[in-house]
């Protein structure tokens, strides 16, 4: 487990240089025709524009070696019509074609490509973090989407407040989660791993710390992280059932569902599992040990904006209520 912080490797990741499922390598490829086409264009119209430059400065330049009668205009005209139909009109016209063409059929494999009783995901932004859930397993789980590797899996994208976009640039394109709408995005990932993405849509103050990470196991492991998030959470004992009564009696319970428990808010995360995820905070603080302890102390002071108010806990009582999370796995 580790905070996810602007580190080089994470700047790597979110660039998402290599497409690492089908959506993502069918965006991929039309970025390459597109890019090359560019700039094929780009040295045909330079190589036109420089050989002009020079035949004009030949032309005009009036010293006794370079001299030359001055064209008939008509004939300059003649001359130059060739050149204005190829590069006016002929060029542009195929150079779009190619692109419209490439583009239609690229929007037509990115439509939702999966089967009616795949996997079904919903995604809903909050500021400033992402909500997931499970409605066939009753799963609940917050900042991280668990996927089956080499299959395609379908979002359902809600927004809670404002406009947020999804974007995991190794998987698939950007799409945003709007208010009172649903949009839906199908992602596989081809092989089991770590796929970092970010809210792409300036949605506020912490904005710039909304990472959403997609974990994709094989087949088995899906099946036994899904059925682990499933469980309520464990009995606690000790120091972790006083932090549980500290968690009920401080309002965090106002906020948050811990399953299992009377904690059923659901303005922020579901905490069940919190102690499995691989960070709290948009991915600033890990959600065990000091981190977590500095999070409940003063989560202004890590996450200005936060929505979370500054809790009126002792130091002891939090010391509680982060040995009882950290039960939570
Ligand atoms: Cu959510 Cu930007």
């Amino acid at each position: 487990m580790r905070a996810i912080g602007w580190g080089t490797a994470d700047v790597a990741a979110v660039a998402g240089i290599e497409p690492r499922g089908s959506a993502a390598r069918e965006i991929d490829t039309l970025w390459w025709l597109l890019f090359v086409l560019g700039a094929v264009a780009l040295v045909l119209v330079g190589a036109a524009l420089a050989a002009g430059l020079a035949r004009r400065r030949d032309d005009g330049s009036g010293g006794p070696a370079t001299r030359r009668e001055q064209p008939d205009a008509q004939e300059s005209e003649r001359a130059a019509r060739p050149w204005l139909v190829a590069g006016g009109v002929v060029l542009p016209l195929v150079t779009i074609a190619i692109v419209l063409v490439a583009t239609i059929d690229s929007m037509r494999s990115l439509e939702a490509r999966a089967d009616a009783d795949a996997l079904t995901i919903d995604v809903i932004g909050h500021q400033w973090w992402w909500e997931v859930r499970y409605p066939d397993a009753g799963v609940v789980t917050a900042n991280e989407i668990h996927i089956p590797a080499a299959t395609p899996v379908r979002l359902r994208l809600h927004s809670a407040d404002v406009v947020h976009s999804f974007w995991v640039p190794e998987l698939a394109g950007k799409l945003d989660l709007i208010p009172e709408r649903v949009n839906e995005l199908v992602i596989d990932a081809d092989r089991p791993g770590e796929y970092l993405g970010r809210c792409a849509e300036f949605c506020g103050l912490q904005h710039a710390n909304m990472p959403v990470l997609v974990v994709a196991h094989d087949d088995a492991g899906f099946r036994s992280w899904l059925q682990e998030q499933a469980d309520a959470a464990p009995e606690p004992d000790g120091a972790a059932a006083e932090g549980l009564t500290a968690f009920l009696d401080g309002g965090c319970a106002a906020c948050h569902t811990i399953s299992g428990t009377s904690a059923d808010g659901e303005r922020g995360p579901d905490l069940t599992h919190v102690a499995s995820r691989a960070f709290i905070a948009g991915g600033l603080l890990e959600p065990v040990g000091p981190d977590l302890r500095t999070w409940i102390t003063d989560p202004h002071a890590v996450k200005p904006g936060v929505l979370m108010p500054d809790p009126e806990l002792t130091p002891a009582e939090i010391d509680r209520i982060v040995a009882y999370l950290e039960t939570l796995r």
